[in-house]
């Protein structure tokens, strides 16, 4: 008997709030064409003032935990991928506990920017694969809007906030064949890169929170050659090919990151779940928001291969294989 970490309900919450490309080409010089050609992006949502991480993070919980048919009373752990936490602690995932009314179990946060979500992923799997956990919640949560520098149009019009979320739980199993759940996890980073992506500011090197700053047009070339090459990678360990994929669930941080990438792999577009248009790029919860719509509205079925993957500043980037 294997032991494999099987997802069994997704949820996501986004703000009410919707920017589109027209309100930002009121406050920056930018322009809806501009923004549309180069990202794909139409729109982004933003947090309330009174919302911070851990709201919209309570509220992808629930829902996820709605989708599992579980109560907060099931959960093990919680692990909580953010760059943008309520505070620089105690955890964001702890503040998530506390609001779902968990008094048992361990919960914590993961950084690994826009990676986040893959790393919280594969350490959750990991405490399932142990023994250490039967059921996880797996959280991607951010409100990237409070680390914008909204006077810079070179990177103010990428991002938005949200959250999504996933419950892992257990399940012991004999075909080695037809084995559900996740079943590889591959992550990397090479902090050489660090100037490419990063926020100016930080609890150890200033006084301030910081400002997002950013190299694009590196950050792009490196987005393309790693997600490629670790989605490559995923297929070879599991000895699939690109046209096994049923559904490629990507980070969203560009459209035409999104096209290159599934080019590359020889990959048809319709297999891949894109939000970017409608969320921009939410850092660690765009893939929760992603699989949890492709799951909620019937495109990824059970027994299906479906692969994420995402590159972050670090840089860090990662992928993990699920046959849902
Ligand atoms: N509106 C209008 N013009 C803009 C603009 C905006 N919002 N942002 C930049 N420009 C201008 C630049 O100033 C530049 O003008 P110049 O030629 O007069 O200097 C021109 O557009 C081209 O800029 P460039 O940076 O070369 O564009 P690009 O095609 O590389 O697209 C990004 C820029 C940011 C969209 C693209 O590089 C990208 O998506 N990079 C990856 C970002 C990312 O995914 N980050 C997160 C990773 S998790």
């Amino acid at each position: 008997m294997t032991r494999q970490s099987v997802v069994i309900g997704c949820g996501s919450y986004l703000p009410d709030r919707i920017v589109t490309n027209e309100e930002l080409a009121r406050s920056v010089d930018t322009s809806d064409d501009w923004i549309r050609k180069r990202t794909g992006i139409r729109e982004r949502r933003i947090a309330a003032d009174d919302q911070k991480t851990s709201d919209l993070a309570v509220n992808a919980a629930k829902e996820a935990l709605r989708a599992a048919g579980i109560g907060p009373d099931n959960i093990d752990l919680i692990v909580l991928a953010t760059t943008t936490p309520d505070e620089t602690f105690p955890a964001t995932a702890t503040r998530v506990q506390a609001a779902l009314g968990m008094t048992k179990g361990a919960a914590f946060d993961v950084q690994a920017v826009c990676t986040g979500f893959i790393y919280a992923l594969n350490v959750a799997d990991n405490f399932i694969r142990l023994g250490q956990a039967n059921t996880v919640l797996v959280i991607g949560a951010e409100t990237f809007s409070r680390i914008l520098d909204w006077e810079d149009r070179t990177t103010c019009v990428l991002f938005g906030d949200g959250a999504g979320a996933v419950v892992l739980q257990s399940l012991e199993q004999e075909n080695e064949r037809e084995m559900r759940g996740i079943l590889s996890n591959h992550l990397h980073s090479d902090g050489r890169y660090k100037d490419c992506l990063y926020v100016d500011g930080g609890p150890s090197s200033s006084k301030f929170v910081g400002k997002l700053r950013m190299k694009g047009s590196e950050v792009f070339r490196h987005a393309v050659t790693n997600m490629v090459s670790v989605l490559e990678e995923a297929l070879k360990c599991n000895n699939l090919s690109a046209k096994d994929i049923d559904w490629l669930v990507p980070h969203q941080a560009n459209k035409r990151i999104l096209d290159r990438t599934a080019q590359k792999l020889k990959l048809s577009p319709d297999k891949v779940v894109v939000t970017v248009d409608r969320h921009a790029n939410t850092s660690a919860a765009s893939i929760p928001l992603a699989l949890s719509e492709a799951s909620m509205d019937g495109r990824i079925q059970k027994g299906d291969i479906v692969v994420t993957d995402a590159m972050g500043s670090g840089f860090t980037w990662g992928a993990s294989l699920i046959r849902w």
